[in-house]
C-alpha cells in the first residue's frame, strides 16, 4: 500500500501550476456523449477520477484517444447501448452524470448506483425530480438505476436542494429534449458555468448558468468540438492555504481569481497576505494566523470542498475558531486523524470548535477521503516532526502530481510502499 512521508517545518517558496478542474472534468466527459461527432477537450487534468470516466466511456464503445498528458478525443459515436453498469461506476459519485447524458442521447439509461467520498447520505431525489419533469420514469433495481422517457420534452424544474449534481444532470438531460427547460434554485458554481459552456460550444442552447435560474433550449443536434476545461478552484485553494499553513510565499499559478473570491477573503481575514494579478495569486505569511468563523455554503460562499483544508490551518491559528459545515451531514471524519497530530478539536453535528494550539506534531494518519486527505498533507506540512498518509487513493483521485507539486515548492514529502522501501522521492 502506498503512502505519503512527509517532514514538516519547511517553508513553502516558489510557483505551482494549476490543473484542470476535476469537477468540471468529471461532468464534461459525461457530456461528449450528447456529441454527434468527435470532441477533443483540453487542460483536462491527469487524476483517478478522470481516467475512471475516460475508461467508462471506453467500455461503453466510445473511441478515447488519449492526445498527450491533459487532453483527450472522445468519438462516442461508437456507444450503442445506454448501460453503464460496469463495477468501475460504482467507484464514484460523478458516475451519476451518465444517467443524464444517455438520457439526453438516447432516452433510456441504465447506470449502477454511484459511490463517492462518504459524508453521510448522499441522495439522487433531486437529479431523479428533474428526469420526471422531463418526462422520464425510473427505477432501481440490483443496485443499477433505469431511467427512460418516450420522448423527453423540457420543463420547469425547482430545486428543493442547491444541487450541483441535480443541477449538472438536469442540463445533461434536457439539453438535447424537446422545448425549454428552466432549473430554478440552480448551483451556480464555477464547473456548472464550465459544462454550460462546453455544451453551447457544441450547439447547445443554455443561458443563465452561474446564476439561480438556467433556461436551456433543447436542440435536435449537437455537434463535435474543442474545449479546454477552466482551473480548478479547489486544488489553487489548496495550495493557497498550504502555503499560508507553513509561513510561506507562494505563487499559485494559473487560477481565475474570481473564482477564488471566499477563499482570499477567508484567508484575509486570518491575516494572510493575498495578492491578486491577472492569472495568478500569490500568498504570504510571515505573522501569527488569526482564529475567524467559516461556515460552508454553495458557490459563491465559502466551498465545502474546502473544509476540511481551512479547518487544518485553523488549528494552528491563535484562538477558538468555528467551522459549521452547512453543506454535507458528517463531514467531520477527518478530525479524529487531526486530533493525533495534536489539533484540539470537538465536533458536536455539523460544528467544529477548533482551539488553535503553537504546533501541530507529525503521527500516522488516514485520509478518510478526498478533501481530508489533502487537510492532512497541510497540517503534515506544518507540524514538527514525520507525518505518514495512508489511503492515498483517495488524494490522488482529485489531485494530479501532488507530490511532485509540494516538493517542488520545497516541501520534504514522498510516496513510500508500507514496506517502506522509497519508490519515489520526489
Ligand atoms: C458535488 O457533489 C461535488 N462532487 C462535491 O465535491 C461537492 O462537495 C458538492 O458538489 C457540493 O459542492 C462532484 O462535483 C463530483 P450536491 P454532489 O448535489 O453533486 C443534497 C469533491 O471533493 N442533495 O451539490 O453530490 C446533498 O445531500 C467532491 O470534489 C439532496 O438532498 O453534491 C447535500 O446535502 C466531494 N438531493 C447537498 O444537496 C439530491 O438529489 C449538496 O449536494 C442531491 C443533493
Amino acid at each position: 500500500m502506498e503512502k505519503i512521508v512527509i517532514n514538516g517545518g519547511n517553508k513553502l517558496h516558489g510557483t505551482v501550476q494549476i490543473s484542470g478542474a476535476k469537477n468540471a472534468a468529471v461532468a464534461i466527459i459525461p457530456g461528449v456523449i450528447l456529441s454527434d461527432g468527435i470532441c477533443r477537450i483540453d487542460n483536462i487534468p491527469n487524476i483517478r477520477d478522470v481516467n475512471l470516466m475516460a475508461t467508462i466511456l471506453h467500455q461503453m464503445g466510445a473511441k478515447v484517444n488519449r492526445i498527450n498528458k491533459s487532453s483527450l478525443e472522445i468519438d462516442p459515436t461508437y456507444i450503442r447501448e445506454p448501460v453503464a453498469t460496469c463495477d468501475l461506476v460504482r467507484h464514484m459519485r460523478a458516475s451519476s452524470y451518465l444517467m443524464g447524458a444517455l438520457l439526453g442521447k438516447f432516452s433510456r439509461a441504465e447506470v449502477a448506483l454511484p459511490g463517492g467520498c462518504d459524508f453521510g447520505v448522499r441522495p439522487l431525489d433531486q437529479h431523479l425530480k428533474g428526469f420526471g419533469i422531463l418526462g422520464a420514469e425510473h427505477s432501481v433495481s440490483g443496485g443499477v438505476i433505469t431511467v427512460e422517457a418516450e420522448k423527453l420534452v423540457g420543463g420547469h424544474v425547482y430545486l428543493d436542494v442547491v444541487s450541483v449534481g441535480a443541477t449538472i444532470n438536469i442540463m445533461l438531460a434536457a439539453a438535447r429534449a424537446e422545448g425549454k427547460t428552466v432549473i430554478e434554485n440552480a448551483a451556480k458554481e464555477p464547473h456548472i458555468v464550465d459544462l454550460a459552456n462546453f455544451l453551447n460550444s457544441m450547439g447547445a442552447e443554455i443561458r443563465g448558468a452561474g446564476t439561480d435560474v438556467i433556461k436551456i433550449n433543447g436542440v435536435k443536434r449537437l455537434s463535435g468540438t474543442v474545449y479546454s476545461i477552466i482551473p480548478d478552484q479547489i486544488e489553487a485553494g489548496t495550495y493557497m492555504v498550504a502555503a499560508a499553513a507553513t509561513g510561506g510565499d507562494v505563487i499559485v499559478q494559473n487560477v481565475i481569481t474570481k473564482h477564488l473570491e471566499s477563499i482570499t477573503a477567508k484567508l484575509r481575514e486570518m491575516g494572510v497576505q493575498v495578492d491578486e494579478y491577472e492569472d495568478s495569486v500569490r500568498i504570504r505569511r510571515t505573522g501569527t494566523l488569526r482564529r475567524c468563523n467559516v461556515k460552508t455554503q454553495p458557490h459563491p460562499g465559502f466551498p465545502t470542498d474546502m473544509q476540511p483544508q481551512i479547518a487544518a490551518l485553523l488549528s494552528i491559528a491563535s484562538g477558538t475558531s468555528i467551522v459549521n459545515e452547512a453543506v454535507w451531514d458528517n463531514r467531520f471524519r477527518y478530525v479524529d486523524e487531526l486530533k493525533r497530530m495534536g489539533a484540539a478539536i470537538s465536533v458536536d453535528g455539523k460544528i467544529a470548535v477548533i482551539e488553535g494550539v503553537e504546533e501541530l506534531n507529525g503521527a500516522p494518519v488516514k485520509a478518510t477521503d478526498l478533501r481530508a486527505g489533502a487537510a492532512m498533507i497541510i497540517a503534515a506540512l506544518s507540524a514538527r516532526g514525520t507525518t505518514q498518509i495512508e489511503d492515498i487513493q483517495h488524494i490522488e483521485r482529485g489531485y494530479e502530481e501532488v507530490v511532485e507539486k509540494f516538493a517542488a515548492l520545497g516541501a520534504d514529502i514522498r510516496r513510500v510502499y508500507s514496506n517502506d522501501s522509497v519508490i519515489h522521492s520526489a
